[in-house]
Protein backbone atom coordinates (compact mmCIF):
# COMPACT_ATOMS: atom_id res chain seq x y z
CA UNK A 1 0.00 0.00 0.00
CA UNK A 2 1.22 3.62 -0.80
CA UNK A 3 1.73 5.41 2.05
CA UNK A 4 3.96 8.77 1.19
CA UNK A 5 3.51 12.03 -0.55
CA UNK A 6 6.94 13.11 -2.01
CA UNK A 7 7.83 17.01 -3.54
CA UNK A 8 10.35 18.28 -5.47
CA UNK A 9 11.24 21.75 -4.16
CA UNK A 10 13.32 23.23 -6.84
CA UNK A 11 14.91 26.70 -5.24
CA UNK A 12 17.25 29.56 -6.53
CA UNK A 13 20.20 27.91 -4.57
CA UNK A 14 19.61 24.22 -4.59
CA UNK A 15 17.32 21.62 -5.52
CA UNK A 16 15.55 19.19 -2.78
CA UNK A 17 13.30 16.44 -2.74
CA UNK A 18 10.88 14.97 0.24
CA UNK A 19 8.55 12.38 1.29
CA UNK A 20 5.96 13.20 3.72
CA UNK A 21 3.66 10.97 5.29
CA UNK A 22 0.47 11.64 6.36
CA UNK A 23 0.95 13.81 9.40
CA UNK A 24 2.93 15.81 7.52
CA UNK A 25 6.31 14.43 9.25
CA UNK A 26 9.40 13.68 7.44
CA UNK A 27 10.29 10.48 5.85
CA UNK A 28 12.93 11.41 3.26
CA UNK A 29 15.14 14.35 2.64
CA UNK A 30 18.27 14.81 -0.05
CA UNK A 31 19.17 18.42 -1.42
CA UNK A 32 21.85 19.72 -3.82
CA UNK A 33 22.65 22.75 -4.63
CA UNK A 34 23.60 24.44 -8.10
CA UNK A 35 25.71 26.81 -9.62
CA UNK A 36 25.06 30.56 -9.44
CA UNK A 37 26.29 31.93 -12.56
CA UNK A 38 27.04 35.68 -12.26
CA UNK A 39 28.15 36.70 -16.28
CA UNK A 40 28.08 40.25 -15.82
CA UNK A 41 26.96 43.03 -12.94
CA UNK A 42 23.63 42.54 -12.35
CA UNK A 43 23.24 39.54 -14.28
CA UNK A 44 22.04 35.90 -12.87
CA UNK A 45 21.85 32.88 -14.53
CA UNK A 46 21.80 29.49 -14.05
CA UNK A 47 22.10 26.22 -16.29
CA UNK A 48 18.93 24.25 -17.01
CA UNK A 49 20.40 21.20 -17.10
CA UNK A 50 22.75 21.25 -14.13
CA UNK A 51 19.06 21.69 -12.86
CA UNK A 52 17.66 18.61 -13.91
CA UNK A 53 20.48 16.56 -13.16
CA UNK A 54 20.58 17.72 -9.66
CA UNK A 55 16.60 17.37 -9.29
CA UNK A 56 17.41 13.55 -11.03
CA UNK A 57 20.00 13.12 -8.28
CA UNK A 58 18.32 14.10 -5.28
CA UNK A 59 15.26 12.10 -5.67
CA UNK A 60 17.39 8.90 -6.47
CA UNK A 61 19.60 9.52 -3.16
CA UNK A 62 16.61 10.72 -1.16
CA UNK A 63 14.68 7.35 -2.45
CA UNK A 64 17.80 4.80 -1.82
CA UNK A 65 18.60 6.36 1.39
CA UNK A 66 14.71 5.82 2.73
CA UNK A 67 14.60 2.18 1.24
CA UNK A 68 11.53 3.93 -0.23
CA UNK A 69 10.26 2.81 -4.15
CA UNK A 70 8.08 4.58 -6.48
CA UNK A 71 4.98 2.32 -5.13
CA UNK A 72 5.29 3.57 -1.65
CA UNK A 73 4.24 7.17 -3.24
CA UNK A 74 0.79 8.26 -3.95
CA UNK A 75 1.68 11.41 -5.54
CA UNK A 76 4.30 13.69 -6.67
CA UNK A 77 3.74 17.85 -6.16
CA UNK A 78 6.42 20.25 -7.87
CA UNK A 79 7.13 23.66 -6.37
CA UNK A 80 10.17 26.25 -7.63
CA UNK A 81 11.55 29.36 -7.69
CA UNK A 82 9.39 31.77 -9.61
CA UNK A 83 9.71 33.87 -12.78
CA UNK A 84 13.13 32.48 -13.19
CA UNK A 85 13.06 31.94 -17.23
CA UNK A 86 13.77 28.62 -19.44
CA UNK A 87 13.75 28.42 -23.10
CA UNK A 88 14.51 25.14 -24.72
CA UNK A 89 13.57 22.81 -27.67
CA UNK A 90 10.71 20.60 -27.92
CA UNK A 91 12.13 18.44 -30.11
CA UNK A 92 15.60 18.35 -29.14
CA UNK A 93 14.99 18.98 -25.29
CA UNK A 94 18.01 21.52 -25.12
CA UNK A 95 18.35 24.36 -23.60
CA UNK A 96 19.21 27.39 -26.03
CA UNK A 97 20.84 29.55 -23.26
CA UNK A 98 20.68 29.44 -19.50
CA UNK A 99 17.98 30.45 -17.11
CA UNK A 100 17.60 33.99 -16.42
CA UNK A 101 16.76 34.30 -13.12
CA UNK A 102 14.32 36.12 -11.07
CA UNK A 103 17.35 38.03 -9.49
CA UNK A 104 18.95 39.35 -12.54
CA UNK A 105 18.46 43.15 -13.54
CA UNK A 106 19.72 43.01 -17.53
CA UNK A 107 15.83 43.91 -18.46
CA UNK A 108 15.78 47.21 -16.65
CA UNK A 109 15.50 48.86 -19.85
CA UNK A 110 12.83 46.97 -20.84
CA UNK A 111 10.77 47.82 -17.61
CA UNK A 112 11.96 51.53 -17.88
CA UNK A 113 10.22 51.78 -21.24
CA UNK A 114 7.09 50.07 -20.38
CA UNK A 115 6.70 52.47 -17.29
CA UNK A 116 7.27 55.36 -19.83
CA UNK A 117 4.91 54.71 -22.03
CA UNK A 118 1.92 53.72 -20.36
CA UNK A 119 1.97 49.95 -20.78
CA UNK A 120 2.76 50.05 -17.03
CA UNK A 121 -0.68 51.12 -16.15
CA UNK A 122 -2.04 48.30 -18.21
CA UNK A 123 0.27 45.62 -16.64
CA UNK A 124 -0.70 46.78 -12.96
CA UNK A 125 -4.49 46.59 -14.01
CA UNK A 126 -4.30 42.70 -16.15
CA UNK A 127 -1.23 41.23 -14.40
CA UNK A 128 -1.55 42.66 -10.57
CA UNK A 129 2.04 43.51 -11.03
CA UNK A 130 4.83 46.61 -11.69
CA UNK A 131 6.77 46.64 -14.54
CA UNK A 132 9.93 45.49 -13.01
CA UNK A 133 12.93 43.32 -13.95
CA UNK A 134 11.96 40.82 -11.38
CA UNK A 135 9.18 38.91 -13.76
CA UNK A 136 9.61 36.48 -16.86
CA UNK A 137 8.17 38.25 -19.42
CA UNK A 138 11.12 41.34 -20.12
CA UNK A 139 13.54 37.90 -19.75
CA UNK A 140 11.77 35.98 -22.78
CA UNK A 141 11.79 38.99 -24.53
CA UNK A 142 14.95 39.57 -24.35
CA UNK A 143 15.98 35.88 -24.87
CA UNK A 144 14.53 36.57 -27.85
CA UNK A 145 16.03 39.35 -28.88
CA UNK A 146 18.90 38.03 -28.26
CA UNK A 147 19.51 34.49 -28.14
CA UNK A 148 20.34 33.17 -32.45
CA UNK A 149 17.83 31.26 -33.63
CA UNK A 150 14.97 31.63 -30.90
CA UNK A 151 12.55 33.89 -32.42
CA UNK A 152 12.59 31.63 -35.53
CA UNK A 153 12.44 28.67 -33.39
CA UNK A 154 9.58 29.87 -31.53
CA UNK A 155 7.50 30.80 -34.37
CA UNK A 156 7.49 27.37 -35.84
CA UNK A 157 6.42 26.57 -32.41
CA UNK A 158 10.07 24.87 -31.68
CA UNK A 159 11.50 26.95 -28.91
CA UNK A 160 8.92 26.55 -25.56
CA UNK A 161 8.82 28.58 -22.32
CA UNK A 162 8.78 27.99 -18.92
CA UNK A 163 9.80 28.51 -15.54
CA UNK A 164 11.36 25.27 -13.94
CA UNK A 165 8.13 23.92 -12.41
CA UNK A 166 7.47 23.87 -16.68
CA UNK A 167 10.98 22.55 -17.07
CA UNK A 168 10.90 19.70 -14.67
CA UNK A 169 7.49 18.36 -14.83
CA UNK A 170 8.29 18.51 -18.89
CA UNK A 171 11.59 16.37 -18.24
CA UNK A 172 9.84 14.10 -15.28
CA UNK A 173 6.76 12.99 -17.65
CA UNK A 174 9.13 12.16 -20.88
CA UNK A 175 11.23 15.15 -21.83
CA UNK A 176 12.01 14.71 -26.00
CA UNK A 177 9.56 11.55 -25.96
CA UNK A 178 6.10 13.11 -24.61
CA UNK A 179 6.81 15.05 -22.19
CA UNK A 180 3.69 17.79 -21.10
CA UNK A 181 4.31 21.69 -21.27
CA UNK A 182 2.41 22.59 -18.53
CA UNK A 183 2.35 25.70 -15.31
CA UNK A 184 -0.53 26.57 -12.57
CA UNK A 185 -1.60 29.64 -12.39
CA UNK A 186 0.77 30.51 -9.89
CA UNK A 187 3.65 30.44 -11.66
CA UNK A 188 1.61 32.01 -14.57
CA UNK A 189 1.12 35.00 -12.36
CA UNK A 190 4.69 35.87 -12.15
CA UNK A 191 5.05 36.24 -15.69
CA UNK A 192 3.59 39.26 -17.13
CA UNK A 193 1.51 37.74 -19.22
CA UNK A 194 -1.30 36.35 -17.69
CA UNK A 195 -4.97 37.98 -16.93
CA UNK A 196 -5.77 37.57 -13.38
CA UNK A 197 -9.44 37.54 -13.98
CA UNK A 198 -9.26 35.35 -17.07
CA UNK A 199 -6.28 32.54 -15.26
CA UNK A 200 -5.43 32.91 -19.20
CA UNK A 201 -2.48 34.12 -21.11
CA UNK A 202 -3.16 37.70 -22.30
CA UNK A 203 -2.55 38.39 -26.25
CA UNK A 204 -2.57 42.28 -25.37
CA UNK A 205 0.32 41.85 -22.74
CA UNK A 206 1.82 39.06 -25.20
CA UNK A 207 1.80 41.64 -27.55
CA UNK A 208 3.77 44.25 -25.28
CA UNK A 209 6.67 41.68 -25.08
CA UNK A 210 6.30 40.38 -28.87
CA UNK A 211 6.02 37.16 -27.32
CA UNK A 212 4.28 34.13 -29.60
CA UNK A 213 1.41 32.51 -28.09
CA UNK A 214 2.51 28.96 -28.94
CA UNK A 215 6.06 29.15 -26.93
CA UNK A 216 3.45 29.04 -23.62
CA UNK A 217 2.34 26.08 -21.59
CA UNK A 218 -1.16 25.56 -20.62
CA UNK A 219 -2.40 26.71 -17.31
CA UNK A 220 -3.61 23.82 -15.23
CA UNK A 221 -4.35 23.77 -11.67
CA UNK A 222 -2.72 24.07 -8.83
CA UNK A 223 -3.89 21.04 -7.36
CA UNK A 224 -4.95 18.88 -10.01
CA UNK A 225 -6.69 15.59 -9.60
CA UNK A 226 -6.85 15.30 -13.73
CA UNK A 227 -2.91 15.07 -12.89
CA UNK A 228 -0.56 16.40 -15.35
CA UNK A 229 0.70 13.25 -16.38
CA UNK A 230 2.72 10.10 -14.55
CA UNK A 231 6.32 10.35 -13.86
CA UNK A 232 7.97 8.04 -16.68
CA UNK A 233 8.96 4.21 -15.60
CA UNK A 234 12.89 5.04 -17.13
CA UNK A 235 13.36 7.93 -14.71
CA UNK A 236 14.60 8.83 -11.54
CA UNK A 237 11.82 7.28 -9.44
CA UNK A 238 11.79 4.37 -11.63
CA UNK A 239 8.11 3.89 -11.61
CA UNK A 240 4.72 5.83 -12.71
CA UNK A 241 4.17 8.07 -10.02
CA UNK A 242 0.93 10.99 -10.41
CA UNK A 243 1.95 14.35 -11.00
CA UNK A 244 -0.68 15.86 -9.25
CA UNK A 245 0.79 19.40 -7.30
CA UNK A 246 2.49 22.23 -8.59
CA UNK A 247 2.99 25.79 -6.75
CA UNK A 248 5.31 28.56 -7.34
CA UNK A 249 7.60 28.08 -3.79
CA UNK A 250 6.10 31.05 -1.89
CA UNK A 251 2.51 29.77 -2.82
CA UNK A 252 3.15 26.40 -1.93
CA UNK A 253 4.28 27.69 1.88
CA UNK A 254 1.61 29.88 2.28
CA UNK A 255 0.14 26.00 1.88
CA UNK A 256 2.46 24.65 3.84
CA UNK A 257 1.80 27.10 6.56
CA UNK A 258 -1.97 26.60 6.09
CA UNK A 259 -2.92 30.21 5.69
CA UNK A 260 -6.53 29.06 3.68
CA UNK A 261 -8.52 31.85 5.19
CA UNK A 262 -8.61 35.50 3.97
CA UNK A 263 -6.23 37.10 6.04
CA UNK A 264 -3.83 34.49 7.40
CA UNK A 265 -0.29 35.15 6.21
CA UNK A 266 3.49 33.61 6.32
CA UNK A 267 6.91 35.17 5.36
CA UNK A 268 9.17 32.45 4.12
CA UNK A 269 13.18 34.04 4.49
CA UNK A 270 14.66 31.98 1.54
CA UNK A 271 17.32 33.61 -0.83
CA UNK A 272 14.98 36.56 -0.86
CA UNK A 273 12.17 36.98 1.50
CA UNK A 274 8.45 36.63 0.88
CA UNK A 275 5.42 37.79 2.58
CA UNK A 276 1.74 36.66 1.34
CA UNK A 277 -1.44 37.67 3.12
CA UNK A 278 -4.81 35.40 1.33
CA UNK A 279 -7.09 38.12 0.60
CA UNK A 280 -9.91 35.01 -0.77
CA UNK A 281 -11.74 35.05 -3.99
CA UNK A 282 -11.08 38.66 -4.03
CA UNK A 283 -8.44 40.34 -6.15
CA UNK A 284 -6.95 43.17 -3.57
CA UNK A 285 -5.51 46.09 -6.00
CA UNK A 286 -2.45 47.08 -4.07
CA UNK A 287 -1.54 50.80 -3.63
CA UNK A 288 1.38 50.34 -1.58
CA UNK A 289 3.29 48.41 -3.96
CA UNK A 290 2.55 44.68 -3.05
CA UNK A 291 1.71 42.66 -6.00
CA UNK A 292 -1.51 41.19 -6.48
CA UNK A 293 -0.71 37.54 -7.18
CA UNK A 294 -2.35 33.76 -7.38
CA UNK A 295 -2.27 32.29 -4.07
CA UNK A 296 -3.79 28.29 -5.42
CA UNK A 297 -6.43 27.42 -7.02
CA UNK A 298 -7.46 23.39 -6.11
CA UNK A 299 -9.06 21.63 -8.54
CA UNK A 300 -12.24 23.31 -10.33
CA UNK A 301 -12.59 26.09 -7.63
CA UNK A 302 -11.74 29.58 -8.65
CA UNK A 303 -8.80 30.95 -7.68
CA UNK A 304 -7.57 31.57 -3.78
CA UNK A 305 -5.67 35.35 -4.73
CA UNK A 306 -2.72 37.07 -2.50
CA UNK A 307 -1.25 40.24 -1.80
CA UNK A 308 2.43 39.53 -1.45
CA UNK A 309 5.82 41.86 -0.34
CA UNK A 310 8.28 40.28 -2.30
CA UNK A 311 12.11 41.66 -0.86
CA UNK A 312 14.50 40.46 -2.93
CA UNK A 313 17.42 39.77 -0.94
CA UNK A 314 17.53 37.98 2.49
CA UNK A 315 19.46 34.92 2.98
CA UNK A 316 21.69 35.98 -0.26
CA UNK A 317 22.38 39.53 2.15
CA UNK A 318 24.19 36.78 4.65
CA UNK A 319 25.84 34.53 1.68
CA UNK A 320 27.61 37.68 0.82
CA UNK A 321 28.75 38.92 3.84
CA UNK A 322 30.41 35.27 4.09
CA UNK A 323 31.53 34.99 0.44
CA UNK A 324 32.21 38.29 -0.96
CA UNK A 325 33.42 40.04 2.76
CA UNK A 326 34.49 36.99 3.89
CA UNK A 327 33.39 38.24 7.50
CA UNK A 328 31.59 35.13 8.48
CA UNK A 329 33.12 31.33 7.35
CA UNK A 330 29.29 30.25 7.53
CA UNK A 331 25.60 31.52 7.49
CA UNK A 332 25.17 30.30 11.12
CA UNK A 333 28.38 32.09 12.17
CA UNK A 334 26.14 35.52 11.59
CA UNK A 335 24.20 34.70 15.05
CA UNK A 336 27.19 34.90 16.71
CA UNK A 337 29.01 37.78 14.91
CA UNK A 338 26.08 39.76 15.43
CA UNK A 339 25.36 39.14 18.87
CA UNK A 340 28.77 40.53 20.00
CA UNK A 341 27.50 43.90 20.04
CA UNK A 342 24.42 45.59 22.06
CA UNK A 343 22.90 46.84 18.90
CA UNK A 344 23.66 48.32 15.18
CA UNK A 345 26.15 51.13 16.29
CA UNK A 346 23.97 53.79 13.86
CA UNK A 347 24.74 51.32 10.90
CA UNK A 348 22.54 50.46 8.27
CA UNK A 349 23.35 48.17 5.34
CA UNK A 350 20.16 48.51 2.53
CA UNK A 351 21.45 45.38 0.48
CA UNK A 352 19.61 46.38 -2.85
CA UNK A 353 21.57 44.40 -5.16
CA UNK A 354 18.76 43.82 -7.29
CA UNK A 355 17.17 47.39 -7.05
CA UNK A 356 14.76 47.48 -4.65
CA UNK A 357 11.74 45.08 -4.83
CA UNK A 358 8.56 45.74 -2.74
CA UNK A 359 6.66 48.09 -1.79
CA UNK A 360 9.66 50.78 -3.01
CA UNK A 361 10.22 48.69 -7.07
CA UNK A 362 13.17 51.05 -7.99
CA UNK A 363 15.62 49.37 -10.16
CA UNK A 364 17.69 52.42 -9.67
CA UNK A 365 18.77 51.69 -6.34
CA UNK A 366 22.38 49.65 -5.00
CA UNK A 367 23.01 48.83 -2.03
CA UNK A 368 24.57 50.79 0.92
CA UNK A 369 26.56 50.47 4.29
CA UNK A 370 25.61 54.03 5.70
CA UNK A 371 26.56 55.33 9.32
CA UNK A 372 29.51 54.00 9.50
CA UNK A 373 32.42 55.42 11.61
CA UNK A 374 35.93 54.34 13.46
CA UNK A 375 33.72 52.59 15.65
CA UNK A 376 32.30 50.55 13.62
CA UNK A 377 33.15 46.67 13.27
CA UNK A 378 32.28 43.36 11.51
CA UNK A 379 30.29 42.69 14.09
CA UNK A 380 27.97 46.44 13.70
CA UNK A 381 27.95 45.19 10.02
CA UNK A 382 26.61 41.53 10.11
CA UNK A 383 23.88 42.95 13.00
CA UNK A 384 22.84 46.08 10.20
CA UNK A 385 22.60 42.65 7.93
CA UNK A 386 20.07 40.90 10.23
CA UNK A 387 17.83 44.20 10.87
CA UNK A 388 17.74 44.87 7.15
CA UNK A 389 16.12 41.41 6.96
CA UNK A 390 13.31 42.81 9.65
CA UNK A 391 13.46 46.44 8.61
CA UNK A 392 12.53 45.00 5.03
CA UNK A 393 9.62 43.02 6.03
CA UNK A 394 8.74 45.79 8.49
CA UNK A 395 8.32 48.14 5.13
CA UNK A 396 6.01 45.27 3.49
CA UNK A 397 3.77 44.66 6.64
CA UNK A 398 3.45 48.30 6.69
CA UNK A 399 1.76 48.48 3.03
CA UNK A 400 -0.21 45.21 3.84
CA UNK A 401 -1.71 46.94 6.75
CA UNK A 402 -2.40 50.16 4.24
CA UNK A 403 -3.83 48.17 1.90
CA UNK A 404 -6.07 45.50 3.70
CA UNK A 405 -6.66 47.04 6.89
CA UNK A 406 -6.02 44.58 8.73
CA UNK A 407 -3.25 44.54 11.62
CA UNK A 408 -0.84 41.29 11.89
CA UNK A 409 -1.74 39.95 15.51
CA UNK A 410 1.27 37.36 14.56
CA UNK A 411 3.70 36.50 11.88
CA UNK A 412 4.19 33.02 10.63
CA UNK A 413 7.42 32.41 9.71
CA UNK A 414 9.86 29.74 7.46
CA UNK A 415 13.03 29.54 5.79
CA UNK A 416 16.22 28.77 6.82
CA UNK A 417 17.09 32.12 8.14
CA UNK A 418 14.55 31.50 10.77
CA UNK A 419 16.70 29.14 12.55
CA UNK A 420 18.74 32.56 13.19
CA UNK A 421 17.51 32.96 16.71
CA UNK A 422 18.86 36.49 17.15
CA UNK A 423 17.04 37.38 13.53
CA UNK A 424 13.99 36.51 14.58
CA UNK A 425 14.29 37.97 17.98
CA UNK A 426 14.86 41.54 15.97
CA UNK A 427 12.10 40.41 13.76
CA UNK A 428 9.48 40.84 16.65
CA UNK A 429 11.39 43.64 18.35
CA UNK A 430 11.38 45.42 14.64
CA UNK A 431 7.22 44.70 13.90
CA UNK A 432 6.57 44.86 17.64
CA UNK A 433 4.16 42.08 17.31
CA UNK A 434 4.75 37.93 17.88
CA UNK A 435 6.86 35.77 15.57
CA UNK A 436 5.73 32.37 15.14
CA UNK A 437 7.60 29.22 13.65
CA UNK A 438 5.65 25.76 12.96
CA UNK A 439 7.75 22.20 14.07
CA UNK A 440 7.84 21.51 10.30
CA UNK A 441 9.85 24.35 8.80
CA UNK A 442 10.18 22.77 5.32
CA UNK A 443 6.88 24.63 4.65
CA UNK A 444 7.18 25.36 0.85
CA UNK A 445 8.37 21.31 0.44
CA UNK A 446 5.24 20.45 2.49
CA UNK A 447 2.92 22.78 0.70
CA UNK A 448 3.50 20.92 -2.92
CA UNK A 449 2.94 17.57 -1.03
CA UNK A 450 -0.30 19.07 0.15
CA UNK A 451 -0.90 20.31 -3.08
CA UNK A 452 -0.83 16.94 -4.45
CA UNK A 453 -2.13 14.43 -1.86
CA UNK A 454 -5.25 16.49 -1.79
CA UNK A 455 -5.34 16.14 -5.42
CA UNK A 456 -5.39 12.51 -4.81
CA UNK A 457 -7.65 12.27 -2.49
CA UNK A 458 -4.58 10.96 0.75
CA UNK A 459 -6.26 14.25 2.10
CA UNK A 460 -9.56 14.66 1.97
CA UNK A 461 -10.03 18.65 3.03
CA UNK A 462 -7.70 21.31 3.95
CA UNK A 463 -9.45 20.91 7.40
CA UNK A 464 -7.61 17.49 7.82
CA UNK A 465 -4.50 19.15 7.81
CA UNK A 466 -4.82 21.75 10.41
CA UNK A 467 -3.83 19.28 12.98
CA UNK A 468 -0.54 19.06 10.97
CA UNK A 469 0.54 22.57 11.85
CA UNK A 470 2.25 22.82 15.29
CA UNK A 471 4.56 25.96 17.23
CA UNK A 472 7.64 25.21 17.46
CA UNK A 473 9.20 28.47 18.83
CA UNK A 474 7.81 31.74 19.24
CA UNK A 475 9.22 35.09 19.52
CA UNK A 476 8.02 38.12 21.86
CA UNK A 477 8.89 42.22 21.25
CA UNK A 478 10.93 43.24 23.88
CA UNK A 479 11.96 46.88 22.53
CA UNK A 480 9.93 50.07 23.53
CA UNK A 481 8.12 51.95 21.25
CA UNK A 482 10.79 54.80 21.08
CA UNK A 483 13.19 52.07 20.19
CA UNK A 484 11.33 50.88 17.51
CA UNK A 485 10.80 54.38 16.35
CA UNK A 486 13.66 55.31 16.23
CA UNK A 487 15.40 52.52 14.46
CA UNK A 488 12.90 52.33 11.76
CA UNK A 489 13.89 56.27 10.90
CA UNK A 490 16.86 55.13 10.76
CA UNK A 491 16.12 52.79 7.93
CA UNK A 492 14.06 55.11 5.86
CA UNK A 493 16.43 57.37 5.98
CA UNK A 494 18.82 54.63 5.14
CA UNK A 495 16.60 53.53 2.01
CA UNK A 496 16.19 57.25 0.97
CA UNK A 497 19.98 57.53 0.27
CA UNK A 498 19.68 54.07 -1.92
CA UNK A 499 17.29 55.53 -4.85
CA UNK A 500 18.54 57.16 -8.26
CA UNK A 501 21.98 55.59 -7.79
CA UNK A 502 22.57 53.69 -11.03
CA UNK A 503 21.11 55.68 -14.32
CA UNK A 504 18.48 53.53 -16.87
O1 LIG B 1 10.11 34.91 -6.62
C1 LIG B 1 11.31 34.29 -6.32
C2 LIG B 1 11.11 33.21 -5.30
O2 LIG B 1 10.18 32.29 -5.76
C3 LIG B 1 12.43 32.58 -4.92
O3 LIG B 1 12.31 31.86 -3.76
O4 LIG B 1 13.08 30.46 -1.91
O5 LIG B 1 14.15 30.22 -4.14
O6 LIG B 1 14.55 32.25 -2.76
P1 LIG B 1 13.62 31.15 -3.10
Amino acid sequence: MSDFIASIDQGTTSTRFMVFDRGGNEIARHQLEHEQIFPQAGWVEHNPTEIWERTRAVIETAMNKANLRASDLVALGVTNQRETTVVWNRRTGRPYCNAIVWQDTRTDRIAATLERDGRGEVIRRKAGLPPATYFSAGKLQWILENVEGVREAAEAGEAIFGTTDSWLLWNLTGGVDGGVHVTDPTNASRTMLMNLETWDWDDELLSFFDIPRRMLPFILPSSNPELYGTTRADGPLRGEVPLAGDLGDQQAATVGQLCFRPGEAKNTYGTGNFLLLNTGHELVRSQHGLLTTVCYQFGEEKPVYALEGSIAVTGSAVQWLRDQLGIIGGAAQSEALAGQVEDNGGVYFVPAFSGLFAPYWRSDARGALLGLSRYSTNAHVARATLEAICYQTRDVVEAMTADSGVSLDVLRVDGGVTANQLCMQLQADILGVPVSRPVVAETTALGAAYAAGLAVGFWRSTDELEQNWQEDRRWRPTWTDRQRDRGYAGWQKAVSRTLDWVEI
